[in-house]
Order: C-alpha cells, then sequence, then structure tokens
C-alpha cells in the first residue's frame, strides 16, 4: 500500500469511490476529472496496487488547504487509511506554512470523530450549509 498523487489513470476507481461513498451527493465525473488535473487542487489516494483503499481531494489557496472531499471504501474503513490520509496532508502543511480546513456535516458522525481524533477544532457553524439542510461544522487544523 502507498500513498499517491492521483493521475489520469486512477479516474475510474476515483469516481467509483466517491459515488459509492456519497450517492447522490458525489462530485459529477466531470468535476473530479478536472480537480486531478487542477494544479489548485490535491488530489491523493491510499493504493494496493490498482485499488484504491481512500481518497482525499483538498483545494489550496494563498495560506490555506481545504480539504474538500475524503472517503474510504466500505470494507476498509476503520483501518486508519483515512487517517493516514489527513497525516499526510498536516504534514504537508506544516512544510509549506499553510492553515488546514474543512466542512462537515454536523449529522456525519464518524467524520466528526476523525477529524476530532487527528486535532481538528471546530472554529464556527454555517447553518443550513448543505442542500438537504445541515449545518456544516467549520473545523481547522493549526499546523503551526
Ligand atoms: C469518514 C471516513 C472517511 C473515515 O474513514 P476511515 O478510513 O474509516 O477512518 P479511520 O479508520 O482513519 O478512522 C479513524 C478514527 O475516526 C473515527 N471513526 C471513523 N469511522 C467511524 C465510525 N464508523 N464510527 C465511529 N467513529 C469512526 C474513529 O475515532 C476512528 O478511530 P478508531 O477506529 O481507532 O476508533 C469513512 O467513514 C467514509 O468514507 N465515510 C463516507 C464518506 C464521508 O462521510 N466522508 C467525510 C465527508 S466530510
Amino acid at each position: 500500500m502507498q500513498i499517491r498523487k492521483i493521475k489520469p489513470q486512477h479516474k475510474t476507481a476515483l469516481i467509483e469511490l466517491s459515488k459509492s461513498s456519497f450517492g447522490e451527493e458525489s462530485w459529477t465525473e466531470r468535476q473530479l476529472e478536472d480537480a486531478i488535473t487542477d494544479d489548485n487542487y490535491i488530489c491523493i489516494a491510499l493504493l494496493d496496487g490498482d485499488e484504491m483503499l481512500s481518497y482525499l481531494i483538498a483545494v489550496q489557496t494563498l495560506d490555506d488547504i481545504n480539504i474538500v472531499s475524503i472517503a474510504t471504501k466500505r470494507q476498509h474503513q476503520r483501518c486508519g487509511f483515512a487517517s493516514m490520509l489527513i497525516k499526510w496532508m498536516i504534514n504537508l502543511c506544516q512544510n509549506v506554512d499553510k492553515t488546514l480546513s474543512l466542512e462537515v456535516k454536523s449529522k456525519n458522525k464518524e467524520a466528526i470523530d476523525l477529524y476530532t481524533k487527528l486535532g481538528f477544532k471546530t472554529l464556527h457553524l454555517r447553518p443550513k450549509y448543505y442542500r438537504d439542510g445541515d449545518t456544516a461544522l467549520v473545523m481547522f487544523y493549526s499546523c503551526t
């Protein structure tokens, strides 16, 4: 297993994992394709040969890296894979001196537990941020 930058050759695996993880809320194929070819995005995956076990997509601005999508294959969850990808991103933020942030649905307890365990703090709430009316927790990791 290794963490690799997602390349166009991994596109199908990425689309499958995103769709199976997020259903109707998945990014579209076009959005995912654009992300892996856009230098403003950082797209990494944990690969076992050709199998994509987990992926993380983040978008970078001048001073921040924002995690916009992360998922692990259902049968490989609770193995520490998403944590490995986030720790990789924390390390990058420390090296390039940027902050690390994300938004998460208030209903998504598993994800909130994951981020909290890794040291993210909730900065504020964005009520009705999501299409289904759920509130977003804006979470932040201090990399300094
Ligand atoms: C959230 C998600 C990415 C976690 O991936 P993962 O690879 O299973 O995460 P890890 O194994 O690194 O989990 C680390 C910690 O997070 C918490 N956690 C993860 N999944 C959990 C669950 N189902 N229930 C409770 N806590 C959970 C636990 O504290 C866990 O540590 P532990 O296993 O030692 O108790 C995965 O559940 C997923 O793909 N969910 C669907 C997509 C999604 O909601 N993405 C997040 C959008 S913001």
